[in-house]
């Protein structure tokens, strides 16, 4: 279901923004002049993605260190610390962006 997300000249200025339902949990990214959404719990250990860094396409977890690329979630760099086995590729999920708003695909 498509359910609507930032402002796309807020998220321009913050640059990240997270969307939550009962079942997601999505960070909303403004890289390279695009929008991203990608999963916001880190896959390593569940950290949320949105207290993270984000420079060009790179998201830097807070917590360990891991990166993802939030153009297709893959894993750039593992965690500096805890167990590198957890991790795995994060979901990404499809943006539109209509008059001003963004809208994220997210699962039922
Ligand atoms: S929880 Fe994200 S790197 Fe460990």
């Amino acid at each position: 279901m498509w359910v609507e997300g930032p402002d796309l000249e807020d998220l321009k200025q913050t640059g990240k923004a997270r969307m939550r339902g009962s079942t997601w949990d999505v960070l909303v990214c403004w890289a390279e002049n695009q929008v991203f959404a990608i999963e916001n719990l880190c896959s390593h250990a569940l950290v949320p993605l949105h207290t993270g860094r984000l420079r060009n396409y790179v998201i830097t977890c807070s917590s360990h260190l891991a990166q993802f690329d939030v153009r297709d979630g893959s894993v750039i760099r593992g965690p500096l610390e805890g167990d590198p086995e957890n991790i795995r590729q994060q979901v990404t999920y499809h943006v539109e962006v209509k008059n001003g708003r963004v809208y994220v695909e997210v699962p039922e």
